[in-house]
């Protein structure tokens, strides 16, 4: 009898353990073959700014696993990540999330989506709504059916933005020297100085980005109850770190930080056009734990929906967002100032994360000026590459 992984070796078991397709084998013992965790990881979106980060953080973690990703490069920047995962050994299939025969052959253990349209401005401006529709809503059908079809765990990126604008808007809030900040007693449920938690009512316009979303939730729900699909569904706030390739409509950390470095010119965007308005930020890599942490303890998070962001604590509004951007870089860009609102613009959005905190032992580490740090260190590291896009 085999007592240890360490008789075999890990490499030589997992291959065993492959070409019987999880089936035991006579002659090794029970626990260490359920020691030999075999992970088949599809990634959609995975050339974009969380799902490269993310294939490349559990690929460092976990050498043994599998990881492959779909994507259909329409994000610029995202050919840039094609050589990083490639050299980390993450295949990579170009493809279109929308056409289910471009998905890559195969079994899969957990498929992680993360491919969408992530503005929250799409479809508005004299846009069609088509692409962000199609992209996140049928795009996730088809990993829904995907999932179902090869009994893999379905693992998807929610957003804060499934929460309704006007009631947002609408909260008791202050204004204070450098940012709006929330109220301690709100009428409304969910809401409080710490921002806002799962029970927040859902009821009303939340843009078409958030309306995609919260229709993925209900989908992914009803393939639970129907079809037993394991799923697990985060609703982040504001991500932003390295390889995020910010713009006007989506990043706006990364788009900040950016234009200090390259000295180009911003605008403070509504809400008095004073840049006090105000956002939680979570670090990618606070992120990569918490996806790697449910990956590794699913039953703590299956069938369960959590927010999961920076908090009030790593909370920062546009004009004191300026101020760091300034010291980190030494650069002052002429700001504008937009007094009209965009559609969707929200005044507050911090992420009230407690709920994950306390139910599972997990919070961020990085603080918001870390975030920064690491934003602009990436782009000085990078300033070649990176000058076209920002
Ligand atoms: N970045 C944030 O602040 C944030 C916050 C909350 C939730 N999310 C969610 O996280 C996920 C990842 O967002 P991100 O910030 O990495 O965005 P991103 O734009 O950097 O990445 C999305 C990727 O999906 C790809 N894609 C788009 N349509 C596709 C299609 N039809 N088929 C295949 N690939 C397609 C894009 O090319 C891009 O590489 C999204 O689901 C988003 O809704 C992001």
């Amino acid at each position: 009898m085999l007592t240890s992984s360490k008789d075999l070796g890990v490499g030589l078991l997992l291959h065993l353990k492959k070409s019987c397709q999880g089936k035991t084998i006579e002659g090794i013992d029970q626990s260490t073959w359920q020691n030999v965790v075999l992970m088949r990881i599809l990634i959609t979106g995975v050339a974009g700014f969380v799902g490269s980060n993310l294939a490349l953080r559990l690929k460092e973690w976990h050498p043994d696993w599998e990881l492959c990703g779909i994507d259909n490069l329409r994000r610029r920047g995202g050919e840039f990540n094609l050589p990083r995962l490639r050299q980390a050994g993450v295949n990579f299939f170009h493809g279109d999330i929308r056409c289910p025969d471009d998905f890559p052959r195969g079994d899969i253990d957990i498929l992680i989506d993360c491919a969408a349209e992530p503005s929250v401005l799409a479809g508005y401006g004299g846009d069609s709504p088509r692409y962000v529709i199609d992209a996140n809503l049928v795009g996730l059908l088809n990993c829904l059916e995907l999932a179902r079809e090869r009994r893999s765990k379905l693992f998807f990126l929610s957003t804060s933005r499934v929460y309704p604008i006007q009631p947002l808007n609408d909260l008791a809030f202050r204004e204070d020297e450098t940012r709006y900040a929330l109220e301690a007693a709100q009428s409304l449920p969910g809401a409080s100085e710490w921002g806002i938690a799962e029970d927040f009512p859902l009821m009303g316009q939340r843009s078409i980005y958030g309306a995609t979303k919260l229709c993925g939730e209900l989908l992914i729900q009803e393939y639970a109850a129907a079809y037993q699909l394991d799923s697990t569904i985060t609703r982040f706030g504001v991500i932003a770190g390295p390889w995020q390739m910010g713009k006007v409509d989506q990043g706006v950390f990364s788009l900040w930080v950016g234009a200090h470095l390259w000295q180009r010119p911003l605008t403070y965007c509504g809400w008095g056009g004073a840049g006090k308005q105000l956002r939680d930020v979570l670090h990618v890599d606070d992120l990569c734990e918490l996806v790697d942490f449910q990956l590794r303890e699913p039953q703590l998070f299956v069938g369960k929906i959590f927010n999961a962001g920076g908090g009030l604590e790593r909370s920062l509004s546009l004009c004191e967002t300026t101020e760091l951007c300034a010291e980190l870089t030494g650069n002052r860009v002429p700001i504008a100032s937009q007094l009209e609102n965009r559609p969707a613009d929200l005044r507050i959005f911090v992420t009230d994360s407690r709920r994950i905190e306390t139910a599972t032992g997990w919070s961020p580490r990085r603080s918001a000026k870390q975030t920064c740090e690491d934003l602009c260190r990436w782009m000085r590291d990078h300033q070649d590459l990176l000058a076209n896009v920002f």
